[in-house]
């Protein structure tokens, strides 16, 4: 009965995303892509991926309230933490999802990023 109820605004509602999705591909080919030969995110540089842990590890990397704090930690401290979540040896609450999403490289990346912060 819900299912009903939801089906007919979805379909008004996807078109209008896939016009707005549309809209943002448009964008971004206008601005962006002219440099970025791949087409790819670069992922390899640690500091794009150390971006992604600032919204919790604070800025830099400088822990955040319960967070910790990563800046400055040894890269092989840090890899080896990230290791453990990613291999589930160490239990964290949502640390071993973010690590699984990363190669052994990319990990590398990160915590040489954050050390030298
Ligand atoms: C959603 C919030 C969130 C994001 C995003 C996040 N972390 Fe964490 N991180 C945590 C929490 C919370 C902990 C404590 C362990 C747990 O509960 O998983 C933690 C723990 C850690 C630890 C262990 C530190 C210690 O001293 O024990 C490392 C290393 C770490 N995170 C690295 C990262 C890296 C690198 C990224 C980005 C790729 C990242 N985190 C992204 C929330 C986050």
């Amino acid at each position: 009965m819900s299912q009903k109820r939801e089906a007919a605004p979805s379909r008004r509602l996807s078109a209008v995303s896939l016009a707005a999705i549309g809209l943002g591909l448009m964008m971004a080919a206008g601005t962006s892509q002219a440099d970025n030969h791949t087409g790819k995110m670069e992922l390899s540089h640690g500091s794009l991926i150390g971006a992604t842990c600032m919204g919790c590890h604070g800025s830099k990397g400088m822990g955040s309230g319960n967070i910790p704090r990563l800046a400055g930690v040894p890269q092989a401290v840090t890899a080896g933490k990230l290791m453990a979540y990613k291999s589930d040896a160490l239990e964290g609450t949502v640390m071993n999802r973010i690590a699984k999403g990363y190669t052994d490289e990319e990990i590398q990346a990160v915590a040489e990023f954050f050390a030298n912060q």
